[in-house]
């Protein structure tokens, strides 16, 4: 599944998306509501600014005192007493207000923050359940903007918006409210030319889809680059690629300013024409307003009321118009966040999964065949049985398949075709954690983490006593180098371990590997990556290692192969040959013959 080519499909269909959301919402409900419900006295207090001024233009200004009736009573109430009075109520909404606005304020930061880490949690368990394909064809910064950006802006920014929403919405509804009041002829007019202001905004909706998506795309792809000029700064640094990691940065972002500029070519006219509209709109209000006033129909109250709700009405529009742009590219980002939660790992556990207790018996291989993709196939038809406690070395030439064939086995991928089964149980039906709690893995590159080196150690088994991880730190000759070290295990590391070489690294994985007490011990290449001093101390520490295992070592090493019950050969993903070292020999212009004598005899020599 290549995210980068996955583009939101279901970016317009607000209703599946908003159901989609709903569980992460729900639980927050309760406050996000009460956010929004105190939104409306912050959005009403523009309508009640305009109305006031209808009884302060005609009473106060006019100096007529205000009768009216109520409940069968007469009242009057002095114009003086309604000049003091307006302007203090006026302070009073605006003080209400201020603690509705902050109540707004952090109920909806609450709650959108609670949604982005729901949201974000599930996309993060979703990932890490992804098998070692998915990792391979999606590229770090396409995943970090998909998993870590996008729902970022999609959840953060939609109770954002919505917030903007229910705000100017009220608050035009309000002035509205006052515009009929004041008068409803006029009021028509307003709202008429308010509507056709708003014909623009949908007619942008599927360019802003489009530019989101080619922005992620690039903005991943400038993350991609980062990471790449971090992890591969030596390489940079050696073969000078300054100039070449600068111009493809320089190229991505001029390509994310180009998207932007194209968009912003095609959507910032809506700005203007909206004003221009509400322009001709404001215009005909005024031409009719005096028309009314001069006829009688409405006072000079009423017309200050409605003009001030009209110019009002100017920015919870404009606000609404805004939002209502923006909320698309919500929209998109929440499609693709959604996109993300259905794909499902091609590598899971069945139903009925099994439980792997221990090796018994022996590892199978029947008829495998394996392709990473439909251009070629990567191993052919192998057929091998591996005992308990036996250790099987594979040979073969570089690119032959042994790595892929061991990545086979904790199911890194899945056969294409044929079988693996560990005493008789189809790998497939076991569950992924027993099979690989059965399976400890010591690589070329060893990835450690950031932390102690102790926390390194215990990753291979947390539950891992105190004397078993003393024990793993002397198999695998750690020792030496703790008691080097100021706080010796307790040692923090840098990122990928990058305070210890190359020797040292492969050790705490050694040890690591150790403290797993897994039946079936893989070594892919362990020691190739070491100077001769080095290797030799890790070969200790691996010899240790695979004491009573089920092993298999894909090595270089000729004592390591001459040690092994068994040598596979493996050439161009065929097994080729099988057997011990003396039956290889014995094979007239046999491969592995062939092999010993170009590369191995040479450490025979040296040795
Ligand atoms: N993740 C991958 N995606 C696609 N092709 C791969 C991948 N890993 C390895 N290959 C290809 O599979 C073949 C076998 O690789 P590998 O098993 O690593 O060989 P070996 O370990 O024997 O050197 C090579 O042609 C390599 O290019
Ligand atoms: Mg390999």
């Amino acid at each position: 599944m290549k995210l980068s080519k996955t583009t939101a499909q279901n970016s317009f269909k607000y209703s599946w998306l908003m159901g989609r959301i709903y569980p992460y919402v729900k639980p927050v409900l309760g406050r996000l509501i009460l956010g929004f419900l105190v939104a409306i006295p912050v959005g009403l207090l523009d309508g009640i600014v305009a109305l006031a001024l209808k009884p302060y233009m005609d009473y106060v200004v006019g100096k007529h005192n205000w009768s009216f009736s109520l409940l069968g009573h007469e009242f009057v109430i002095p114009y003086l007493v309604l000049a003091a009075a307006i302007p203090f109520a006026v302070i009073f909404f605006a003080v209400i207000q201020g603690v509705f606005k902050y109540l707004n304020s952090y109920l909806t930061t609450w709650t959108s923050q609670k949604i982005t880490n729901f949201v974000k949690i599930g996309l993060y368990e979703k990932l890490i359940s992804m098998d070692s394909s998915f990792f391979d064809e999606n590229p770090s910064g396409i995943i970090i903007s998909r998993y870590l950006n996008d729902p970022d802006t999609a959840s953060k920014g939609l109770v954002d918006k919505c917030k903007n929403l229910v705000m100017s919405l009220v608050g035009s509804l309000g002035l509205i409210g006052v515009m009929l009041y004041s008068s409803w002829k006029l009021a028509l007019v307003g709202v008429f030319v308010l509507c056709v202001a708003f014909v623009p905004v949908a007619l942008i909706r599927k360019r802003i889809k489009k530019a989101s998506n080619e922005n992620m795309v690039v903005s991943g792809n400038i993350t991609t680059n980062f990471n790449e000029t971090y992890s591969g700064n030596k390489v940079v640094t050696a073969y000078c690629l300054q100039g070449r990691q600068h111009d493809a940065f320089v190229d991505q972002v001029n390509e994310s300013f180009n998207i932007t500029m194209s968009l912003t070519k095609r959507s910032a006219w809506m700005s203007p024409i909206m004003y221009g509209i509400a322009s001709i709109g404001i215009a005909i209000v005024l031409g009719f307003g005096t028309q009314l006033i001069m006829s009688g129909e409405m006072t000079a109250g009423s017309f200050a009321s409605f003009v001030t709700s009209l110019l009002l009405l100017y920015k919870p529009v404009k606000t609404l118009g805004g939002t209502l742009t923006t909320i698309q590219t919500l929209f998109v980002a929440l499609g693709r966040v959604f996109e993300l939660f259905d794909i499902e790992p091609n590598i899971k556990d069945k139903e009925n999964s099994l439980e792997l207790k221990e090796l018994n018996n022996s590892i199978k291989f029947t008829n495998v065949c394996f392709s990473y993709n439909e251009e070629k196939e990567i191993l052919h038809n192998i057929n091998l049985e591996v005992n308990k406690g036996e250790t099987i070395a594979i040979v073969g030439n570089s690119g032959g398949g042994k790595s892929t064939l061991v990545n086979l086995i904790p199911r890194f991928y899945d056969v294409t075709d044929g079988v693996i089964a560990i005493d008789g149980v189809d790998v497939r039906d076991i569950s992924l954690n027993s099979l690989r709690k059965n399976i400890a893995m010591v690589f070329q590159d060893n990835f450690l983490f950031t932390g102690t080196i102790r926390e390194n150690i215990l990753m291979g088994n947390p539950n891992a006593t105190e004397e078993e991880l003393q024990n793993a730190v002397q198999s695998a000759h750690l020792e030496e180098m703790l008691a080097d070290m100021p706080m010796g295990i307790d040692t923090e590391l840098g990122e990928r371990g990058t305070s210890l070489s190359g020797g040292q690294r492969q050790r705490v994985a050694i040890a690591r590997a150790m403290v797993r007490k897994s039946p079936i011990v893989i070594l892919d290449e362990a020691t190739s990556a070491l100077d001769n001093k080095s290797e030799a101390v890790v070969q200790k520490a691996l010899d240790n290692l695979i004491q009573n295992k089920t092993v298999f070592v894909i090595a270089h090493r000729l004592s390591t192969i001459q040690n092994a019950d068994r040598i596979a050969v493996i050439n161009e993903g065929h097994l080729v040959e099988l057997g011990s070292h003396d039956e290889l020999m014995s094979i007239e212009n046999g491969q592995y013959r062939l092999l010993y004598e170009m590369q191995f005899k040479h450490q025979e020599a040296l040795v």
